[in-house]
C-alpha cells in the first residue's frame, strides 16, 4: 500500500532550523524559528511555572483523562486574561472556552466550528499570514481570500489597501486577525486603527477569528488584548485562538484554548459543543499537564504575580533589543531601519531579497526565512554584532 507514498520534505522552518544545527561554524545564529529565547540563548522555563510544576508533581493523585472542556482553571484564568474584566461582564454567558493542544488546536478547533455553522464561508487572511493558517484551517474544508496588509514598500501596514479589501469582503466572510504581535511581519494595527477596523468588520457583517498567540510579548498583557477588546466591544460573535507556548513557555507541553462569543448562551454553548466533538473525532481529551502547571500560575495570586513580572521582564528585553539592533544597523550601513522599533513581539522582516537571505545564510552562517523574517529574540549581547555586520555585507 505504501510503496509509491511519497516521501515529504520537512517543513521549511523547521529545515531551516536543521540546516544551523549541522552548520560547522561556531559563531552561527539562529533567527529562524519562532521561540523566545533568553540572553544565554536558551528557551528557559518560567519560575512561575517550575514551582507549579513541584507542587503538581507532589499533589498529583491520578492521570485520568481530563474533562473534554479542559481543566476549569486553567480556561478561567485565560478568559480572564484575554477578555479582561469589563469584557467578561459585558458579555455573562454569552462566551464559552475548549482547552486545546496548542495555539494550533485552538485555530484547528475554531476552524472546525466555522465550518460546521458555515461550510461555504470565505476566510480572509492578511498577506503575508503565518503559512500554517492555511493548512491548518484549509484542511477543515474552508476557503480563503486574502487582504493586503504589510507593505514591503512602507515597510509598515498598509491600512487603507486592508480596509479596502475587507470592504469588498460579503456579509458572513471570515476575517483571521493577528490578536498582537503578527506573524511574519511584527506589524501590528494602532489602538486607533483597531476602533475603525471593528466598526467596518461590524458594519460588514464579517465575523471576527482572532489568532492570539503573543499576548504579553508586544506591549504588554492589557495593551496586546486592546485589539480584541475593541472588538468585543462592536460585534455580537467572535472566535479566539490563544496559545500558552509563548507567553508562559509551554510550548512542548501543547496549551491552548478556543473562546468563544455567541450572540446568547445558547449559541456560545452550541459552539462549545462543536468543538468538543470536533476534538472527540481526532484526539479526544486534551493533553493535561501544560494547562494544569498553567491553571496553577493563573489562580495562584503569588505564581501569577511572579509570572506576570517575568512576562514583562521578557517583553522588555524584546523591546530593548529591537533598538539596539535598529541602531547598530542604522550607523551600520546608514539606512533606515526605524520601522524594526516600533513593531510588535518577536518577528520583523528585514527587508532583504531571497538571494541576500541565502547569502546571509551561507556565507555568514546567520539563519533567517527567504521572506527575510527574523526572531529578534535571537540576538543577544554575544551575537547582535556578528548579525550586524553580516547584513551589511550582504546589503
Ligand atoms: C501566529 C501563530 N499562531 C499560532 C501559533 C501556535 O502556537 P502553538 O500551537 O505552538 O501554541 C503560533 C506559533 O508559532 C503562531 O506564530
Amino acid at each position: 500500500m505504501f510503496d509509491s507514498l511519497p516521501v515529504l520534505p520537512p517543513d521549511s522552518i523547521l529545515g531551516l532550523a536543521a540546516a544551523c544545527r549541522a552548520d560547522p561554524n561556531p559563531n552561527k545564529v539562529d533567527l529562524t524559528l519562532g521561540v523566545y529565547m533568553d540572553e544565554t540563548g536558551l528557551c528557559p522555563v518560567f519560575e512561575a511555572v517550575q514551582q507549579a510544576q513541584q507542587a503538581l508533581v507532589n499533589e498529583e493523585q491520578t492521570k485520568v483523562y481530563m474533562p473534554p472542556q479542559g481543566d476549569p482553571d486553567y480556561l478561567a484564568g485565560i478568559r480572564a486574561l484575554v477578555l479582561g474584566e469589563a469584557g467578561m461582564a459585558r458579555l455573562g454567558d454569552r462566551s464559552s472556552a475548549v482547552q486545546t493542544p496548542g495555539g494550533c488546536g485552538a485555530v484547528r478547533l475554531g476552524a472546525e466550528v466555522l465550518f460546521a455553522a458555515a461550510p461555504d464561508a470565505t476566510v480572509w487572511v492578511s498577506d503575508p499570514t503565518w503559512p500554517v493558517h492555511i493548512p491548518l484551517m484549509g484542511s477543515v474544508g474552508l476557503h480563503f481570500k486574502t487582504y493586503r496588509y504589510y507593505s514591503p514598500e512602507l515597510k509598515g501596514l498598509d491600512f487603507a489597501a486592508m480596509l479596502a479589501d475587507l470592504d469588498a469582503a460579503s456579509p458572513g466572510d471570515v476575517v483571521l486577525l493577528h490578536g498582537c504581535c503578527h506573524n511574519p511581519s511584527g506589524v501590528d494595527p494602532t489602538q486607533e486603527q483597531w476602533g475603525e477596523l471593528a466598526d467596518l468588520i461590524a458594519q460588514r457583517g464579517l465575523l471576527p477569528m482572532v489568532d492570539f498567540a503573543y499576548q504579553g510579548m508586544g506591549a504588554g498583557l492589557d495593551e496586546d488584548a486592546a485589539g480584541i477588546r475593541a472588538l468585543l466591544e462592536r460585534v455580537p460573535e467572535m472566535i479566539i485562538a490563544v496559545s500558552s507556548s509563548k507567553n508562559i513557555g509551554l510550548y512542548r507541553e501543547r496549551a491552548g484554548a478556543v473562546l468563544f462569543v455567541g450572540g446568547d448562551a445558547r449559541a456560545a454553548e452550541a459552539m462549545a459543543s462543536q468543538a468538543i466533538s470536533a476534538a472527540r473525532r481526532v484526539y479526544s481529551m486534551p493533553p493535561a499537564h501544560g494547562a494544569l502547571l498553567a491553571g496553577r500560575v493563573l489562580s495562584s495570586p503569588e505564581l501569577r504575580s511572579g509570572w506576570q513580572a517575568e512576562l514583562a521582564q521578557i517583553c522588555e528585553r524584546i523591546n530593548g533589543l529591537r533598538g539596539d539592533f535598529r541602531d547598530a544597523l542604522t550607523s551600520a550601513t546608514g539606512r533606515d531601519f526605524d520601522f524594526i522599533g516600533t513593531e510588535h513581539g518577536m518577528f520583523s522582516f528585514l527587508g532583504l531579497s531571497v538571494e541576500q537571505a541565502q547569502r546571509l545564510r551561507e556565507q555568514q552562517s546567520v539563519y533567517i526565512l527567504d521572506s527575510s523574517r527574523i526572531n529578534v529574540a535571537g540576538l543577544n549581547a554575544h551575537n547582535l554584532s556578528r548579525v550586524v555586520e553580516a547584513v551589511a555585507s550582504v546589503l
